[in-house]
């Protein structure tokens, strides 16, 4: 009689589901970018991205805290800097005594186990809001990556175990390896934007930072979305040029690259789940469009089956709450 191959054997109740399900998600899979700003007591809720905060380094120390004993072990931080601290160098970036290094320290000491990773590139720090030096309406590449490289460099000083450099700008993995070994960083990681798309879910990230580019836009240095080859070009460049860990970004919109480039890369693949990939769930979810917790689920659970094996995402902690840890 036919069939005898019956797939929903295996889907008839919630107990056979559960043995054969392949991807399961865990807090050890999340990375969790925070937003931090100047002063005490501050808190802001970001109007884009509903019941996400930026906050100062007082209260971060606390979200931190409470990462950790759910179970996270890993932190992104960037940072809310100024307008009059801004300039084309970012030369608040290397301020010893900047935010950035000052909430690193902070963390570390709070909660010594913590990963700590930082976004590198010079967008928040920038006055024309770009990543990398401008001239004349260009973004200059190997200046660029020499202050990356002195921004890894006290990244480092300050105690961070990991860089992440978002900038897109070539060779700048290669600078920035050689600038953290010359100064005696070996251990200090990166986890490389490899493959970091011109993509429009940035927007409400930008909101947080007051970091949109003031001129132009990133297409210079940020990826064509509609190019896959040119992805596996990025990624293995990076990983001759050291770097320990590749990243995707955005990722739903992307999961056909992650999926390639768990195929190709021998180091970690980590996949961003962006601020606009956030702001759609968070506002479908608002006019009752689609089920909100069923949406952190499925995305998150969707990014993970491609390939990843770490996911940043502003919704770790809806997550872990979820899946019941
Ligand atoms: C900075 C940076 C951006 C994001 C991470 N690092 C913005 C950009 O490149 O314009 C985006 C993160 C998000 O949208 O959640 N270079």
């Amino acid at each position: 009689m036919y069939p005898v191959k019956r797939p929903r054997r295996l889907r008839q109740n919630a107990a056979i589901r559960s043995m054969v399900q392949e991807t399961i998600l865990t807090p050890n899979d999340f990375l969790v970018p925070l937003f931090i700003s100047e002063g005490k007591g501050q808190i802001k809720e970001i109007p884009s991205m509903p019941n996400y905060f930026k906050k100062s380094l007082d209260l971060t120390l606390k979200d931190v805290k409470e990462l950790w004993a759910m179970g996270i072990k890993s932190v992104l931080l960037f940072v809310q800097v100024a307008d009059e601290l801004k300039d084309n160098e970012g030369t608040e970036a290397m301020n010893p005594n900047g935010l950035m290094q000052r909430a690193i320290k902070a963390i570390k000491d709070a909660v010594p186990e913590m990963l700590v990773m930082t976004d590198v590139a010079l967008d928040p720090y920038s006055s024309y809001g770009h990543d990398g030096i401008v001239e004349d309406g260009q973004i200059i590449n190997d200046s660029t990556v020499e202050i990356l490289a002195a921004m890894s460099i006290s990244h480092a000083e300050a105690g961070a175990d990991f860089v992440a450099p978002s900038d897109m700008m070539d060779g700048r993995i290669h600078g920035i390896r050689e600038g953290l070994d010359e100064e005696g960083f070996i251990q200090t990681g990166i986890m490389s934007y490899s493959a970091k798309y011109a993509s429009c879910f940035y927007g409400p990230f930008r909101d947080a930072l007051d970091s949109s580019p003031g001129f132009g836009d990133k297409k210079t240095y940020q990826m064509n979305p509609a190019n896959s080859h040119e992805a596996v070009k990025e990624i293995l460049l990076d990983i001759e040029e050291g770097a320990d860990i590749v990243m995707i970004k955005p990722g739903l919109p992307y999961l056909d690259i992650v999926k390639e480039a768990k195929a190709i890369s021998e180091v970690p693949v980590s996949v961003y789940q962006v601020s606009g990939e956030y702001a759609m769930i968070k506002a479908a979810a608002e006019k009752g469009w689609i089920n909100e917790n069923e949406a952190i689920i499925e995305s998150l659970t969707s990014i993970k089956r491609a390939g990843a094996d770490i996911i940043a995402t502003y919704f770790a902690k809806e997550a872990i709450k979820l899946f019941g840890y």
